[in-house]
């Protein structure tokens, strides 16, 4: 009984989460040449585009970070304008290495059952100059509903991004579909939040454990 509960939870939650019709866009040509090593250091998100149509990343800023284990994304955000959160996942570096920017992102969830506990998803690199703006995209797919999700982050080393910068950044979107002009623009006056929370939690950007 419970088992059924959560999947028609978790069904009407996906309904509202994967809006757009078919699979993830194929074949998109992302950052030549991309180089991680270039990526580090503080990134802001000053532009945010979720097909869900929800604001669950407010004030967004993205790190890498250098472990024993591998490298990692910390990825913060301001919950509701109060309490600042963060996540942390291992970057997948692609085998491939003619692809360096199709990047994913692993996630691990220790109270979850044992074939939920990872969960990846894409973290794919569009455009970047490494100084001054950066556009980084995630997509699900759902068979079931045969609908997908997308989250765009146009970043930028600052909290403002100068118009030829966005001009570059925006422009490869058309591939993703995604109309500049619905991009969120980030209101970082309003991102000073009260309290900071030392443990890292979920991310709102990268939801489904399992392709529903
Ligand atoms: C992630 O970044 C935030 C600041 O954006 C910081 O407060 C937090 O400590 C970082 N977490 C880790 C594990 O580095
Ligand atoms: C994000 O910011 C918008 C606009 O300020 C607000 O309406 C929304 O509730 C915020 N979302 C979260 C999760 O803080």
């Amino acid at each position: 009984m419970l088992r059924i509960l959560i999947f028609v939870s978790l069904l009407c939650n996906v309904f509202g989460y994967f809006t757009l019709p078919g699979k993830c866009p194929e074949r998109v040509n992302l950052k030549e040449d991309f180089r991680l090593a270039e990526f580090y250091n503080d990134w802001y998100q000053t532009y945010s585009y979720s097909s869900d149509g929800h604001r669950h990343n407010n004030c967004s800023v993205l790190n890498l970070i250098t472990k024993p284990t591998g490298i990692y994304l910390n990825q913060s955000r301001v919950d509701r304008g109060l309490f600042h959160r963060y996540s942390v996942g291992r970057m997948v570096i692609p085998s491939d290495i003619e692809k360096p920017a199709y990047l994913d992102i692993e996630f691990q969830f220790e109270n979850a059952p044992r074939r939920l506990k990872t969960r990846r998803y894409p973290f794919r690199v569009l455009a970047t100059n490494y100084n001054y703006y950066a556009t980084v995209y995630t997509c699900e797919y759902s068979p079931l509903i045969d609908k997908h999700f997308i989250y765009v982050w146009v970043l930028s080393r600052s909290h403002l991004l100068n118009e030829v910068s966005l001009a570059l950044a925006t422009k490869p979107l058309q591939q993703i579909g995604v109309d500049p002009a619905k991009l969120v623009k980030e209101d970082w006056s309003k991102c000073q939040p009260k309290y900071y929370e030392d443990q890292a939690t979920e991310p709102m950007t990268f939801r489904y454990p399992v392709p529903i």
